[in-house]
C-alpha cells in the first residue's frame, strides 16, 4: 500500500491524533538514547548538512536528526594524507545531540574504525550504516550501499564489528527492501541485523532497483516488525504530509517513522507533525516571506563555512527546493541557477523567489525536479 494514497483517501480530519490514538506514536529508545517524538529526519547526500539541520533543530520536532552519508575509506585517507576531516563532517563535533552519522563502505574494519572515530572522539548519539544507497558509484563501483542486500552475512560482519567498536554508542543500520522486486529479502537482512548488535532498523520501502520510481510499499516493511525481536523498526518512504505521517502510525506496526524529501523544502515540517502526534493544533506553515527570509539565512550558513563562490553553487539546489511547486518556481530556478555571487544570488532571490502558492505538488518531485536526486 502506497501510504500518501492511504493517507489522501482517508476521511478522517487530517490534522491531529485524538486522544485514543495518541500511543500509536510513543518516544523509542534507541539504546539509550530516547527517540522523542518518534520521527527521524533522514540522511540525505547533499543536502543534510550543518545549516540544513540547523534549520530543522531550530522549528523543531525532529526525534532525531542526520548527517549526510560519509565514506568511511574517504575519511580515513584525507584525515591520513590531508589532516583534514571530510565536508560532509562539517559541524558534527560542536553541534546539538542526539545526532546520527551515517557512514558507507563495504570494509567491517573500515568502518569500525570510523564508528569508533565517531563513537568516542566526536560522541556522535548513533552511528548509522548505509546498506539503502542504489547509485552506481556506491554499489557498482565501491561494492557498498544497497549491493551489500544481497549479502547477508557480509552486512551481518559489519553490523557485529562496528556495534562492538561503538559501543556502548548505539549502532543502526538503514537498508531497502532488497536489490530489486524479485529478490526482496528485508526480513532476512533485517534478522541478522538485530541478532549482529544493531541497536535499531530504518527501511525504506523500495528496492533499489526502484530508485525513487513507484511508492513505498509499506506492507513490507510492516512484515518485519514481527520478526525483530529486541530492536525498533523505523519505516521510511513517501511520508509527504502531516496526514501521511498520522496514517503510517495508524496503519502500520512501526516504532518510528524517518522523512526525507518532503522536508527539504518544508524544514518546518517535523515541528507539525509533532504537534499532530502529540493531540495539539499544527502549526501552520512559515509565510512566503517568512520562507525568503530563511533561504538567505540559510545561504549565509553555508557562505561562512564554504566561501561565498562555493556556497553561491551549493545553495543554488536548495534554492530551488525551497521555491518548488510555487507560482514562478521555474523562472527562479532558470535564474538561481546562474547566480555565481552573493550580490547576484541575493538579488535574485530578491526578484524572483515566488510570492504566491501553487497547486499543490507531490513532494517527491521536490528534490527530483529541483536537483535531481542522489541516493
Ligand atoms: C538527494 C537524496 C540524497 C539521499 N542521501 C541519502 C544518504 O546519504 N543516506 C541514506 O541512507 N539515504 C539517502 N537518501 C534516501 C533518503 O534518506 C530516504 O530513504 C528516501 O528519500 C525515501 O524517503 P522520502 O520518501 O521521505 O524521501 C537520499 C535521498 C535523496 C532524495
Amino acid at each position: 500500500m502506497a501510504i500518501a494514497e492511504s493517507a489522501d483517501n482517508t476521511s478522517r480530519d487530517t490534522g491531529s491524533l485524538p486522544p485514543e490514538e495518541r500511543t500509536l506514536a510513543r518516544p523509542f529508545h534507541i539504546g539509550p538514547l530516547l527517540v522523542d517524538p518518534p520521527v527521524l529526519q533522514a540522511p540525505m547526500a547533499g543536502f543534510t548538512n550543518y545549516a540544513y539541520r540547523q534549520i530543522v533543530r531550530d522549528f523543531g520536532g525532529a526525534g532525531l536528526q542526520a548527517t549526510e552519508m560519509v565514506h568511511a575509506k574517504g575519511f580515513l585517507w584525507l584525515e591520513k594524507e590531508e589532516d583534514e576531516l571530510p565536508d560532509r563532517l562539517w559541524g558534527v563535533k560542536e553541534e546539538a545531540r542526539p545526532l546520527a552519522v551515517q557512514i558507507w563502505d563495504n570494509d567491517p574494519a573500515t568502518l569500525a574504525e570510523v564508528g569508533a572515530k565517531l563513537a568516542h572522539e566526536f560522541k556522535v548519539s548513533v552511528v548509522d550504516i548505509n546498506f539503502g544507497c542504489p547509485v552506481k558509484q556506491v554499489t557498482e563501483k565501491a561494492h557498498s550501499g544497497s549491493y551489500l542486500l544481497r549479502f547477508p552475512d557480509r552486512v551481518g560482519a559489519i553490523v557485529e564489528r562496528v556495534a562492538k567498536a561503538c559501543a556502548p554508542t548505539p549502532v543502526t543500520a538503514k537498508m531497502r527492501l532488497g536489490c530489486t522486486r524479485q529478490s526482496i529479502n528485508a526480513i532476512e537482512v533485517a534478522q541478522v541485523i538485530e541478532q549482529a548488535g544493531a541497536a535499531a532498523l530504518t527501511v525504506h520501502g523500495r528496492t533499489a532497483a526502484d530508485f525513487f520510481s513507484g511508492s513505498a510499499d509499506w506492507d513490507q516493511i510492516a512484515a518485519i516488525k514481527p520478526h525483530l525481536k529486541r530492536i525498533p523498526l523505523i519505516g521510511n518512504g513517501d511520508l509527504t504530509s502531516v496526514a501521511a505521517v498520522v496514517e503510517a502510525f495508524r496503519r502500520y506496526p512501526v516504532d518510528g517513522v524517518m522523512i526525507a524529501r518532503a522536508a527539504l523544502n518544508r524544514p518546518w515540517l517535523f515541528r507539525q507533525v509533532r504537534a499532530a502526534l502529540q493531540g495539539e493544533p499544527v502549526p501552520p506553515d512559515p509565510t512566503l516571506a517568512e520562507e525568503r527570509q530563511l533561504l538567505l539565512e540559510h545561504y549565509e550558513l553555508v557562505c561562512q563555512r564554504f566561501g561565498p563562490g562555493k556556497g553561491t553553487i551549493l545553495m543554488r539546489k536548495y534554492a530551488c527546493c525551497y521555491a518548488q511547486g510555487r507560482y514562478g518556481a521555474r523562472e527562479f530556478r532558470t535564474q538561481v541557477s546562474r547566480a555565481a555571487t552573493p550580490g547576484e544570488f541575493r538579488e535574485i532571490v530578491d526578484r524572483y523567489f515566488p510570492r504566491r502558492d501553487g497547486p499543490a505538488m507531490h513532494p517527491s518531485t521536490v528534490v527530483d525536479e529541483a536537483c535531481g536526486a542522489d541516493c
